[in-house]
């Protein structure tokens, strides 16, 4: 496992990380056993960067994750939560000290801990970056010890370059993949610049970049791929990055001619990701040892050949770009 700075944090994590809304809920059943492999698989296999939120599964996310910690000990990896989407309304205003010195507390005792690694703004409405106040908010939770450091995760490549103005904030979170290319215009050099670590959510496009879905897959009632498809719960980017399902089974059957030997598609997405060393981390959320453990090695592939990485380029441009391009 390659590891790469995380920004100004001084910290170096592996460069594949592990994402846990999958194991926390929205993406159909998964049973307290197979989420505490799964996360096993990942630390055995050198993952040390772990995503999480307090909403995944209203808390059920950081509860396993303090599990799979406890009964492990050894080097802690960091890992990062996020804050915010717990207020109702999701409002602006609500991101006050206050609010989110409680929602702090409650990560901690979730995780079982006394200062959380990363606390990330869990895509708040944009109003907030233009709320300097958060910021001091979080400031002020760092000098009293609660958190080590704190992000943004954010919808739009805008919010992100915006949020890059609070010199207190340590990385950024933003789809990054195949069918979600347009952060490498501008986003993650003008991140780089200011010395802020980037963490590529959704890299395999809620599964889709891992060519197993057809016309015909089911999903279940409690899987976003199901409930969330048209955007109903929340933002429609978060559920297939937002391209339309049948327009990704077209680009999918394109991509499988590109796969390198021996490499698997979901694979080949993660390499590609990793192609931008303005990427800090991705993270790949998995359900199962295998797929935790198949996504890990991805961080071992040889570089894609630079006629693979035109294909890709062309590929988005004439099918997926004018999907989502101007949309986040
Ligand atoms: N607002 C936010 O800040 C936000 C929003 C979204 C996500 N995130 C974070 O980003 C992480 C990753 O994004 P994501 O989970 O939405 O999507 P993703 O990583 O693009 O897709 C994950 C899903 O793909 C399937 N999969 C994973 N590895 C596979 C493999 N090797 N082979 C076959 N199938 C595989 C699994 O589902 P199946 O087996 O069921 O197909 C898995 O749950 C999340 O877990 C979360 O930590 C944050």
């Amino acid at each position: 496992m390659h590891l790469r700075r995380f920004g100004k944090t001084g910290w170096e994590v592996s460069e594949i990380g592990f994402g846990s809304w999958g194991i926390g809920a929205d993406w159909g059943p998964v049973s307290d056993r197979d989420a505490l492999a799964t996360l096993g698989e990942a630390l055995d296999r050198g993952i040390d960067f772990i995503d999480t939120a307090d909403v995944y599964g209203d808390g059920r996310a950081e509860r396993l994750i303090a599990e799979a910690l406890r009964s492990r000990g050894g080097k802690r990896p960091i890992v990062a939560t996020k804050a915010g989407k717990r207020l109702k309304p999701h409002v602006a205003a609500g991101y006050n000290l206050e609010n989110l010195a409680s929602f702090v507390e409650r990560s901690l005792k979730n995780l079982a801990v006394e200062t959380l690694d990363l606390v990330q703004l869990h895509c708040p409405p944009p109003e907030v970056f233009y709320r300097p106040e958060t910021f001091e908010a979080l400031d002020a939770l760092v000098r009293q010890g609660k958190i080590r450091g704190y992000g943004v995760s954010v919808e739009k490549v805008e919010e992100g370059i915006k949020a890059l103005e609070f010199s207190g904030v340590a990385s950024i979170q933003i789809i990054y993949n195949i069918f979600r290319q347009r952060p490498a215009e501008r986003f993650l050099s003008a991140a780089r610049e200011r010395n802020v670590g980037v963490i590529a959510r959704v890299p395999l496009a809620s599964g889709l970049l891992t060519g197993k879905f057809n016309r015909d897959t089911q999903f279940a009632a409690t899987d976003h791929r199901n409930f969330n498809r048209h955007g109903e719960s929340f933002d429609v980017g978060e559920t297939f990055a937002g391209v339309d399902y049948e327009t990704a089974l077209v680009a999918v059957e394109e991509l499988r001619s590109l796969m390198p030997h021996e490499t698997t598609m979901a694979q080949m997405a993660l390499r590609w990701i990793l192609m931008n060393d303005g990427i800090s981390t991705v993270i790949p959320g998995a359900k199962t040892p295998e797929q935790a453990s198949a996504n890990a090695a991805a961080s071992d592939l040889p570089e894609l050949p630079a006629s693979t990485m035109d294909r890709i380029a062309e590929l988005y441009r004439e099918r997926i770009a004018p999907l989502v391009h101007q949309r986040w």
